[in-house]
């Protein structure tokens, strides 16, 4: 499964990204207002850190104004993915901008119906919220399950981008599910690493070899 980071922070994009583990970059408006900084230039700054995959997302809510936004976008870097929310006006500019061969992902996905909507008109990736499903007492990891099925039996072949995804467990299920991506914030990326034993575990090595072999090296 491919890892991207659901930020626009430049400082933890490039942590994550030196480490190897950064497949590319999702935004939305919320993430980039939090940044505070111009949304184009942030974009580009992140598209020329990361070597992937970077979605920057319209912020028109009717075709017209959707797909000249999304034209608008592409058109930033090579590697730039056009992100259209799910409407039924949203369908229709993910129509257009795919028969233009501009890459999109449909996002603020909660059913598979919306999500054979996404695939029907060409998305590359399709990205379910499974964090906020469960916020509103849905089941966010079975919606994720439902697409990843639905997807895989029609032989469909937009790409399931397991979003909002909150803790390293949401993570894990959505590898089990078969998702092709997940975004993952940087607060949940940074848990992936932990694991109370591991720190035991490197502590004992520590205070056996000390014990044994006082100060001596390998360098
Ligand atoms: O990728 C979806 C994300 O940006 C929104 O979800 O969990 O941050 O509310 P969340």
């Amino acid at each position: 499964m491919k890892f991207f980071i659901d930020t626009a922070n430049l400082d933890e994009i490039r942590e994550m990204n030196d480490l190897g583990i950064v497949d590319g970059v999702t935004t939305n408006p919320s993430i980039i207002a939090r940044e505070g900084k111009d949304l184009k230039q942030t974009l580009i700054q992140i598209c020329e850190m990361v070597n992937g995959p970077v979605s920057g997302e319209v912020l028109a809510l009717d075709t017209e104004g959707m797909v000249k936004e999304g034209v608008e976008i592409s058109k930033w870097h090579p590697n730039m993915v056009v992100k259209i929310p799910l409407t039924q006006a949203g369908i229709g500019a993910v129509a257009q901008l795919s028969k233009m061969g501009i890459k999109t992902n449909v996002t603020t996905v909660y059913s598979a119906s919306q999500a054979l909507l996404a695939a029907k008109v060409g998305a590359t990736y399709v990205s379910p919220f499974v964090g906020r499903s469960d916020d509103v007492l849905m089941d966010g990891m079975r919606m994720l399950r439902d697409i990843c099925e639905v997807y895989r039996v029609q032989g469909i072949k937009t790409q399931v981008l397991a979003a909002s995804m909150r803790t390293p467990t949401y993570v894990v299920e959505a590898a089990r599910a078969g998702a092709d991506v997940a975004t993952i914030p940087y607060a949940t990326m940074k848990k992936m690493f932990w694991h109370p034993m591991t720190d035991v575990s490197i502590d004992d090595f520590m205070k056996d070899w000390k014990n044994a072999m006082g100060d001596a090296k390998i360098l």
